[in-house]
Formats: C-alpha cells, sequence, structure tokens
C-alpha cells in the first residue's frame, strides 16, 4: 500500500518551503522504502529552494538523513526490513567505466529510484539528490541504503550522508592526509569542522583552523584544531607559514566556495603541497593565478566531490569509530528541529548561527 505522509517541499523559486501531504509509493525492483528518524539542513537544500539545482519543481527536500528501512522491492537482498541505514548519494551501479577501471568514487551513474514519489493530487516529486528526506517516509534506491551499527544516535550519523562525510573525506581521501601532516582548514562550518576531524583521525601533527567568526574557531578547536586564525584580522597565508615552521601547510582545504580564499589556499602550501577544494563555487565565479605560480610551486590541486567516499566502505567504519568515541558526529548537531521548523532553520544556517539543525522525525 503507497503511504500517505507529511514532507517538506519547495514549490517554487525563492518562496518559503511547506510541509505537505507527500505519497510514498510501494517499493519496485531495487528499491527501498525508508522511515526517517533524522535529517540534517544543507546548504544545498537551500540552493534547491532558489532554484539553482535546475527548474525541476516541486522538490522533495532533505538528503542527510537515517532511519529504518520499512519495506524492501522485488530483488533487494543489501537491506531488510528494520535494518537502521544512513542514506546516500552515491550508490554506484558497477557498470559504468569509472567503476569498471576501479575508480567508483567517480561513477556516472549512480542509482536513485526510479518511482516517483507525488503530492497527493499526482504532481511528481523531484527529491533532492535523489533523497527527499525531510520527510516521515521516503524511497530511494536500494544501494543508497548503507546499514550501519543501530547504537548509533540517527541525528548524528545521518550527517554522513552528505556535509560531514564530504569534510571527513577531503581530508582523509581526496587530500590524503599523513601521519605527522600539517594541514590547513579553511572556513569551519560543518563541512570544515569535519575536516579537520578527519585530518586529527589521519594523525595530522599541526591542524589550523582559519575562519572569519570566532565562535567557529572555537568550534574547529573542539574538532582537534591546533591553531586558529581569524581572518578578519590576520592574514592566514603568513599565519599558516608562521606556523608551520616557515613552509606552509602539507594539506591545504579551502571549504568555502570562494576565489579568494582558495587562493589563499593555494599560497599557504609548502612547495609541492595539496590543494583541496571542498567548497562549492557559484558559476560566476573565477580564478586567476599566475601559471608560473602554479607550475612553480608545485603539488596537487584537487576538487573534492563528497569527500571522494564511497559510502558501503566508509560509513560503517566511520559509525563505529563514532560509537567508540573517536570521531565526535554529536557536536555537529547545533540543535534539532521538527519538520516544520526548516524553513527557520535555512535562515539560522545563512546567518552561521549553526553547524547543523538536524529535523527529528516524530511519528
Ligand atoms: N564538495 C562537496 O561534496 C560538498 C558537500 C557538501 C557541502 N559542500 C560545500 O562546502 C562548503 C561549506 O559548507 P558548510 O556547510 O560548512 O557551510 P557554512 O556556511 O556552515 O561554513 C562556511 C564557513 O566559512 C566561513 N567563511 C566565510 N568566508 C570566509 C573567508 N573569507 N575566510 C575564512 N572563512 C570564511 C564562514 O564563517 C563559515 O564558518 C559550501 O560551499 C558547501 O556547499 C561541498
Ligand atoms: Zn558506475
Ligand atoms: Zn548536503
Amino acid at each position: 500500500m503507497p503511504v500517505t505522509c507529511r514532507g517538506v517541499v519547495a514549490r517554487e523559486a525563492g518562496r518559503p518551503v511547506s510541509v505537505e501531504q507527500i505519497v510514498v509509493p510501494d517499493p519496485g525492483p531495487g528499491e527501498t522504502v525508508v522511515d526517517i528518524q533524522a535529517c540534517g539542513v544543507c546548504h544545498t537544500d537551500l540552493h534547491y529552494r532558489e532554484g539553482g539545482i535546475g527548474d525541476d519543481f516541486p522538490f522533495l527536500l532533505g538528503h542527510e538523513a537515517a532511519g529504518l528501512v520499512a519495506g524492501v522491492g522485488p530483488g533487494v537482498v543489501s537491506v531488510a526490513p528494520g535494518d537502521f541505514v544512513v542514506l546516500n548519494w552515491r550508490a554506484v551501479c558497477g557498470e559504468c567505466r569509472a567503476c569498471r577501471r576501479g575508480r567508483p568514487q567517480y561513477c556516472v551513474a549512480t542509482r536513485n529510484a526510479t518511482q516517483k514519489m507525488t503530492l497527493e493530487d499526482g504532481t511528481p516529486l523531484a527529491p533532492a539528490l535523489g533523497i527527499g528526506a525531510f520527510a516521515e517516509t521516503t524511497l530511494v534506491a536500494a544501494g543508497q541504503c548503507t546499514k550501519v551499527d543501530p547504537r548509533a544516535r540517527p541525528e548524528a550519523v545521518g550527517l554522513l550522508g552528505c556535509g560531514v562525510m564530504a569534510g571527513l573525506g577531503s581530508a582523509l581521501f581526496t587530500g590524503e592526509v599523513r601521519l605527522g601532516d600539517s594541514v590547513a582548514v579553511f572556513g569551519c562550518g560543518g563541512v570544515g569542522c569535519a575536516a579537520i576531524a578527519g585530518a586529527r583521525l589521519a594523525g595530522a601533527g599541526t591542524i589550523v583552523a582559519v575562519d572569519l567568526d570566532p565562535t567557529k574557531l572555537g568550534a574547529a578547536r573542539r574538532f582537534g584544531a591546533t591553531h586558529a586564525v581569524d581572518a578578519s584580522v590576520d592574514n592566514p597565508v603568513d599565519q599558516i607559514r608562521v606556523l608551520t615552521g616557515g613552509h606552509g601547510a602539507d594539506v591545504c582545504i579551502e571549504a568555502v566556495g570562494n576565489p579568494a580564499v582558495l587562493a589563499q589556499a593555494f599560497y599557504a602550501r609548502d612547495l609541492a603541497g595539496t590543494l583541496v577544494q571542498v567548497g562549492v563555487p557559484t558559476p560566476e565565479m573565477r580564478i586567476d593565478l599566475p601559471m608560473i605560480d602554479f607550475f612553480g610551486r608545485g603539488g596537487r590541486l584537487a576538487p573534492s566531490w563528497y569527500g571522494d567516499c564511497l559510502p558501503e566502505r566508509d560509513f560503517p567504519v566511520l559509525v563505529d569509530l563514532y560509537l567508540q568515541g573517536r570521531l565526535d558526529l554529536d557536536g555537529f548537531v547545533s540543535e534539532t528541529i521538527p519538520l516544520d521548523g526548516v524553513e527557520a532553520a535555512f535562515g539560522r544556517m545563512e546567518r552561521g548561527e549553526v553547524l547543523r539543525s538536524v529535523v527529528v522525525v516524530t511519528r
């Protein structure tokens, strides 16, 4: 039986979101229906609402979520009803060129549910990042559900579904931070703080946090930053050089999405260091670097999509580290809110008042 339940819908660009009745079909072949327990509010949800990610309105928002599998369609063997899962937007196909070459993090045919969820009048919904988890129940591809230890708190581990994983992976996988490396992270929101946590997990020695906001720098220290630079007061490139014995950092991570910050991160590296860009730019942003500096400083410039993660490989390990007290995922949960609190949470996110607001679904 299709389920009718509540979900947070963006009906048109720039308009406030609203809680609507949505209809979730029975899972078809390869699909899974999940009862959502918690879902974080991410900038990407706001970009959808503003029309920045296509014009496919109405959107069903929400994509950083954890919940319990409620039903599976024909052929699904990877999860079963009752399993505790974190949702992901990288259900790799296993068949495209990238997957066959052993680089599934670049899969070009990631899986989503094929059926549509709808409004009550039958209007099809476009789920954010193929998930749509600001809802009591959602429909995804089975591969979008990663089974993790059910003792974990849904509010915390659901965040692995997007921003926190992107940050952790920018240090662990894209940046390949190694024991003793010096790391500088520019921008200490949820993503940047996760990059700092990732650098600490990898055994970085010096971890410099850079932000304009002293509150964010305080958060960065809690996640493992050894030094903090307020870029509204000091020049971060100079400060990072001083803090790294005059060399610059081995790995610089840009977690803002700003060309001026990217340039700072570029020049704050040691010779042949790595620059990771995890902040998402807007289409009009440009970078202009002297080519001689690009060549002469060497090293690696690496954009990071979803932290180069593979959910099946990474989520269970990270949840175990969380349960062992070695990865503070609770620290990202600034507040919990109900489904009808998403619009107000966008405001707090834009004003930089939270790392993450997390919707907790009550039934
Ligand atoms: N690559 C990916 O897969 C991926 C996934 C999720 C999010 N993101 C992106 O990561 C970025 C960060 O996300 P977030 O949720 O942490 O955002 P956020 O707004 O919470 O954090 C950004 C931080 O940057 C700081 N900042 C702004 N200007 C600065 C400057 N000039 N110098 C230093 N710090 C500055 C802000 O004070 C804030 O603390 C966004 O662009 C987001 O879209 C990327
Ligand atoms: Zn593939
Ligand atoms: Zn997100």
